[in-house]
């Protein structure tokens, strides 16, 4: 790496430190260590700290019985494709998609059909060719607020579309919604898991990471009981159950009513940060395509076909301003465009970040 350049990151989603509630949290500790020593140090079960499980539930209108707390919506979701992915299953995809999840479904084995994102989320026309023309997916898994990485909102229509298209054509829908409280202006849309009446067709994941701090590793899965009843046999004869004193301290604090506020903050701070990146990509990068995000942690980024974004990125990361890759995102194809992740610099940074990009990309 250049000397004495201080990294400017664009590649990690994770809020920076000042963003995370270190005093409330500390709080919520000794509230949490006091008042519920055997709990928070014994080690539980698998559905995690149940207290924290039943305020999940209650957030999201379901018994709790449905619910079963990770470390962190990642291990959620680790755990829900051992359950439901058996090799040459297909299952369909959003393109771009979130490097992880595409990572731990090509380890499973599924045979991915990747269907393109719009402005407003999944095209569910070209889904729903696909489906008229012989597909039957197990699955659709989708990321439907503030996406990882293309930054867009699946519409509310769309959301209808496809839990009817679910129930139609016997299919499940696992949505994975860590991003849906980071919203910038208004109010989130309704999850498909509250549009499904069945209680069976959506499985749903979401974190405490983008909101809260990443270094609890909280998560949680909301499933049908009996796929829920699995997981926690899972759980139980892999780990025994999740950290019982992070998802404690976690229960005391947001039932001391402190999660609002800790929204409230990233909220601000991403909202600044997004529209100085936009603005400073508009000036610097006047070649580049992007859709602006209404919330979350994600702008993509299309440049034009003549630069290749793999060799960017390893000349970013030399240049002391790490990017990812579009490829890394993608069944095939990718090559110009690149994820940037505006949570973990503040304006000045960010516009600093993208100075060197541009030298880099324009020579
Ligand atoms: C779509 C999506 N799912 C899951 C995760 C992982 O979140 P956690 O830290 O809760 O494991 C991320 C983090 O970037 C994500 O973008």
């Amino acid at each position: 790496m250049t000397t004495d350049l201080k990294t400017i990151s664009f590649a990690r989603g994770a809020p920076s430190l000042d963003l995370i509630p270190i005093e409330e949290l500390k709080e919520s500790a000794i509230a949490a260590f006091s008042n519920d020593p055997a709990g928070t140090f014994g080690y539980g079960t698998a559905v995690g700290y149940q207290p924290l499980r039943e305020w999940i539930a209650l957030q999201h209108g379901v018994e709790a019985d449905r619910v079963i707390v990770t470390n962190g919506s990642l291990h959620a979701c680790a755990m829900m494709f051992d359950r439901l992915v058996a090799p040459s299953d297909k299952i369909v995809i959003e393109q771009p998609l979130y490097d992880r999840s595409l990572l731990m479904l090509r380890q499973r084995g599924a045979d991915l059909v990747g269907i393109p994102l719009e402005e407003d989320g999944l095209n569910i026309a070209l889904l729903e060719e696909a489906i008229d023309g012989g597909l039957q997916p197990k699955f659709v898994y989708t990321i439907p607020n503030f996406h990882n990485p293309a930054g867009c909102t699946l519409s509310l229509e769309k959301r209808q579309r496809l839990v009817e298209l679910a129930h139609e054509h016997d299919f499940l829908i696992v949505e994975d919604d860590p991003y849906r409280d980071v919203i910038f202006d208004g109010e989130p849309l309704p999850s498909m898991l509250s549009m499904d009446d069945s209680d069976e067709r959506v499985f749903f994941m979401c974190s405490f990471t983008k909101t809260v701090a990443p270094g609890l590793r909280v998560g949680y899965a909301i499933a049908s009981q009996a796929v829920t009843k699995d997981l926690v046999t899972a759980g139980t004869n892999t780990y025994i159950s999740p950290g019982m004193v992070s998802e404690s301290i976690l229960n005391d604090f947001v039932r001391a009513g402190k999660l609002n506020g800790a929204i409230a903050t990233v909220r601000a701070a991403l909202r600044e940060r997004r529209d100085a990146l936009t603005g400073a990509i508009t000036e610097l990068l006047p070649e580049a395509r992007f859709v602006t995000p209404r919330g979350g942690y994600f702008l993509w980024v299309d440049l034009p076909e003549s630069v290749d974004t793999d060799d960017l990125a390893a000349r970013a990361a030399e240049a002391g301003v790490p990017i990812t890759p579009g490829s890394d995102f993608s069944l095939k194809g990718g090559r110009s465009s690149m994820r940037l992740s505006y949570s973990g610099n503040s304006p000045e940074q960010i516009r600093e970040g993208v100075e060197r990009l541009a030298s880099l990309i324009n020579g």
